[in-house]
């Protein structure tokens, strides 16, 4: 009778209780997963370490390394290399990106940027008409679109300074998969036919994704990349000498030649991977470890949950419109700073620390009328926001030291300028559209930059990439990221506000719908599943909602309590997957 009413009580209470704890009773000390009996969305559960990415072979090389006794550190430049196989569309050694490390022994956090740098020869102007008008084609697609590459340098340094093991054995993964080939699956067999005819127009690239005969392969067909295996064995061989100085580059300089492009053999041996001092934002006794410029995300992730700190976001409810149109607001503060202050800090002064304090939150937070929406522009507000596939990837790895990886990274739009460099098998990246072509006007997500983010030689472009660890008593608790462009930092700050305010677990907070404000245009992007009683209130206080054409981010994370780790990849997300070491 006893047991029953215990058993009632746990029920009604909605707790913790899973079999295993009810047969331990009280005496139990032995690690028991923490999952509410309410939650309708459970993330894999895993005892010795974990890693979640958008594509799972690449997860599953992560795993095998942390199996091997690698750290997460290992684990993460594997994933990296590995992605470049088998998610080509932005998995690459020919983008850049930005990976946040704590190290649980040192209790050290590490942000490394790793974003392409603008060519030497390039220059402000270089994506301007005759008449002033802005070439977006020029930006986006084509030899001149293209950064030099900083993914290899990235990661060797990642490893080289906190890894265990050689270059050598975390590429081999990746170098078996390009060699060997993997078996062609949905999402990249959907993603390859829809890019198709621009592929096609480059003939390296054509050889490798699609048939002699122009056919596409086949859902279980196999998918080799010889030359990426080739590429791969010499940085396996060589380091990354062999990418900035060696053959590689030298191919892919006489390809950028070839093409038009601007990036030289000097542009290549100059490029270093910079270690620079993560943001650390405090929150209600958590530490928000994230990336600083240049990329935007970490400053404006922190500046919102410093505007919204004070709510009680708990009592006005998960996505009421209470909460979203604070979101909203706080969004539209940000991003209207992003537009003016953000670009790369060795090029301007970025105000981080100002834009990071609690008093400027403070400031803004004052400004939000309680209930109507204000106006980004005296413009009337244009919906058509940018449906370009937003294709970065990011990726979370936990090894059971409790050392985390968060790493983002990306060729920009999917499959970057869409130009594999001849005899290299790499797709390089179209980073440089993420520069403003001319302050003032927006760029491939819509996005307004200023003069600090305008076109210079050697300058990195601003990203918007938001790789964050969130600390708890000084160990990682939460490892989030998401792809997205211009969305990335609104999809991470739902991650984090749904799992520290919202206590929901690893995956029912990647699986809540999501939205989006970016200051312009000025219209809310509302995810399917938000209530329409929700929406009507929000447009009756005056917030203009934007037609959906696709989801928002592709978030892989990992929770850690209890020596449990709950990992969890975007269920929006066709072959994404979170792989637990046991
Ligand atoms: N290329 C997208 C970003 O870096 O924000």
């Amino acid at each position: 009778m006893k047991s029953k009413i215990l058993v009632l009580v746990a029920f009604f209470a909605g707790f913790v209780v899973s079999p295993a704890l009810a047969q331990m009773g009280d005496g139990g000390a032995a690690k028991t997963p923490r999952l509410n009996t309410t939650d309708r969305f459970v993330p894999v559960i895993g005892r010795n370490g974990m890693v979640t990415s958008r594509e799972k072979m690449a997860s599953q090389v992560g795993a095998d390394i942390l199996k091997a006794g690698g750290n997460a550190v290992d684990a993460g430049v594997a994933v990296g290399f590995a992605l470049a196989v088998t998610y080509p569309q932005a998995g690459n050694i020919g983008g850049g990106g930005f990976m946040v490390i704590h190290l649980a022994e040192e209790n050290k956090s590490i942000a490394i940027d790793y974003r392409e740098m603008a060519p030497s020869r390039a220059h402000r102007d270089m994506y301007l008409n005759e008449d002033g008008s802005v070439d977006n084609d020029r930006s986006k697609y084509g030899a001149l679109a293209a950064g030099v590459p900083g993914t290899v340098a990235g990661m060797v340094h990642a490893l080289e300074n906190y890894g265990t093991m050689s270059l050598a054995e975390v590429i081999k993964p990746a170098y078996d998969l390009a060699n060997d080939g993997f078996l062609m699956y949905n999402y990249l067999q959907s993603s390859l036919n829809g890019r198709k005819e621009r592929l096609m127009e480059n003939e390296a690239a054509a050889k490798v994704f699609y048939k002699a005969d122009g056919s596409s392969y086949d859902y279980g067909e196999v998918l080799k990349q010889k030359d990426l295996a080739w590429s791969l064995k010499q940085i396996m061989d060589g380091g990354k000498d062999a990418f900035y100085k060696g053959e590689i580059a030298k191919r892919i300089v006489a390809d950028q030649k070839a093409h038009g492009g601007l990036i030289t053999m000097d542009d290549m041996a100059a490029y270093v991977a910079k270690e620079r001092p993560a943001i650390v934002g405090e929150y209600k006794g958590h530490k928000v470890v994230t990336m600083p410029p240049p990329s935007s995300g970490g400053v404006h992730l922190v500046q919102i949950m410093n505007m919204l700190e004070n709510d009680n976001l708990k009592e006005k409810g998960h996505n009421s419109a209470a909460t979203l149109h604070l979101y909203i607001e706080a969004m539209r503060q940000a991003y209207a700073d992003r537009s003016k202050y953000l670009g790369d800090p060795d090029f301007s002064d970025v105000p981080v620390a100002e834009l990071t304090s609690k008093e400027y939150a403070a400031l803004t937070r004052a400004q939000i009328p309680t209930d109507k929406s204000r106006r980004s522009t005296d413009v009337a507000p244009a919906l058509n926001l940018i449906a370009e596939s937003p294709d970065t990837t990011h990726y979370s790895v936990m090894d059971k030291h409790g050392n985390a990886v968060s790493n983002t990274y990306t060729l920009n739009f999917s499959y970057g300028n869409h130009m594999m460099a001849e005899g290299t098998g790499i797709m390089m990246n179209n980073e440089m559209d993420d520069f403003s072509a001319k302050p003032g006007t927006p760029n491939g997500y819509g996005l307004i930059g200023g003069e600090a983010n305008s076109v210079q030689p050697k300058k990195r472009p601003l990203s918007s990439m938001t790789p964050t660890i969130v600390l708890k008593d000084d160990k990682p608790f939460f490892v989030t990221g998401s792809p997205g462009g211009s969305t990335i930092i609104t999809v991470v700050l739902q991650s984090v506000f749904n799992v520290l305010e919202f206590d929901m677990n690893a995956m029912h907070a990647l699986a809540a719908p999501r939205i989006h404000h970016q200051w312009l245009p000025d219209a809310v992007m509302v995810e399917e599943g938000v209530s329409k009683d929700t929406t009507d209130i929000l447009k009756n206080m005056g917030h203009v909602l934007a037609p959906m054409r696709f989801t928002l981010g592709s978030l892989s994370t990992i929770m850690y309590r209890d020596g449990i780790f709950y990992g969890a990849s975007d269920i929006r997300s066709m072959d994404s997957g979170a792989v637990c070491v046991d």
